[in-house]
């Protein structure tokens, strides 16, 4: 069978990190690796009164029917003043909901890219970024945030194909928990403007900061630029995953109209809409609690990112090298050169039960193999501060 797939689907494999982390199951084990939110901080409870009322006779009706491909109109609404607190000016006609906001970094791959033609991501970027650009093959060059590679040099490596977008997500990133600072997001406006491509702002842990100043997504410094959303060539990618729930699957765009547009169309021919329940689900929620939430989710958090930070100073040998994020759930390690991350996985799993993902599979071009994602968001400190330091006697031993 496997002859008569297209010619993306060899593009789509199966890492052999995935069959080394389905041992996660055994009893035992410490997981860094899985970026999950910690269940206990779901508003169940709230959640739950939600589905209530949804079902409730005045709106059971429109809960289990088909609705738009936009999404529901208050959710829209909703996510539009959240938009405009974070210092982007927009309505909910310049909203669409997502399945997630993965469902949303398929759609723009779909949208821009033909075979050949060039994303421009980081080295290293979110995994799912990569599989959901892959299948659309492109080529996948290097975005140097803050770096000095100019415009000519990438048309140039380009080729043939275009460039189309560059991709990241600027606030506490999957995999390294950096943060682009503002000088660095005016300086990729400036290396869009010259490209004449996209960018895509993923930004899926934006509210997660813990310390440090909050810095204005890039798509609300290209709106103070020029003025105006339609203007713009930043698409914003949110979600609900990491504040309220992962499992509902919603998630938002924000864009230009043209852009929203084609979304809707591509929505329409591939899911028709998310789950209407869910999104009415999350409307009720984020309205009565969002705000009340957040503060929880960071501050639980926060003590988790200072508990491995203080574990890592405590355990780690010579040579090694981490992240600080202001947010986010991740710390990104560098082993010295030399080191390799899948091997010390395999040798963590055996000897001391510690999981977290090898850096290599977060670049493109297969290289970091000395490099580590670790987790913080769903370990207690306890816990953190026992796995770090089975970690640190692996890396030592
Ligand atoms: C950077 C980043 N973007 C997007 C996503 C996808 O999140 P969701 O589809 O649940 O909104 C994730 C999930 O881990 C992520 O880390």
């Amino acid at each position: 069978m496997h002859q008569l797939f297209a010619t993306r689907a060899a593009r789509m494999k199966a890492s052999e990190i995935r069959e080394l982390l389905k041992l996660l199951d055994q009893p035992g084990i410490i997981s860094f690796a899985g970026g999950i939110p910690d269940p206990a901080l779901f508003p169940a409870e709230a959640f739950g009164q939600a589905f209530q009322q949804a079902l409730g006779a005045d709106s059971r009706a429109q809960a289990l029917q088909y609705s738009v491909s936009e999404g529901y109109m208050p959710l829209r609404e909703w996510i539009a003043g959240h938009m405009r607190q974070i210092g982007v000016d927009c309505g909910p006609d310049d909203v669409l909901i997502t399945s997630g906001s993965q469902q949303a970094l398929d759609y723009l791959g779909k949208l821009f890219l033909s075979p050949g033609d060039t994303a421009l991501v980081g080295w290293p970027t979110y995994l799912g970024a990569l599989a959901a650009f892959n299948a659309y093959e492109p080529r996948f060059d290097r975005l140097r945030a803050g770096g000095n590679a100019g415009a000519a040099q990438y048309r140039a490596a380009a080729g043939p194909g275009a460039v189309k977008y560059a991709y990241l997500s600027p606030d506490f990133a999957n995999p390294t928990g950096e943060t682009v600072d503002r000088q660095g997001r005016e300086a990729l406006l400036d290396l869009a403007e010259e490209l004449d491509c996209a960018l895509i702002e993923d930004g899926a842990y934006q509210a997660l900061r813990y310390d440090g100043q909050a810095i204005p997504p890039i798509l609300a410094l290209e709106l103070a630029r020029k003025g105006d959303l339609q203007a713009c060539r930043t698409i914003y990618c949110g979600s609900f995953s990491k504040t309220l729930s992962p499992g509902l699957r919603v998630g938002w765009v924000v864009a230009a109209r043209p852009v929203i547009a084609q979304l809707v169309l591509m929505k329409q021919a591939a899911d028709l809409h998310s789950a209407t329940i869910n999104q009415m689900a999350v409307h009720q929620v984020a309205q009565t609690c969002f705000d009340s939430h957040i503060p929880k989710v960071r501050a639980t958090y926060r003590a988790r990112r200072d508990a491995m930070l203080a574990a890592l100073e405590r355990h780690m040998p010579e040579g090694v090298h981490w992240t600080r994020p202001e947010g986010g759930m991740f710390i990104w390690l560098t082993l010295p050169p030399g080191a390799d991350g899948a091997q010390l996985l395999a040798r963590a799993l055996e000897t001391v039960k510690v999981a977290f993902v090898p850096g290599q599979a977060f670049h493109p071009d297969g290289s970091g193999a000395n490099t580590i994602r670790l987790s913080f968001s769903n370990s207690d400190e306890a816990t953190i501060a026992e796995g770090i330091a089975r970690l640190g006697a692996v890396l030592r031993g």
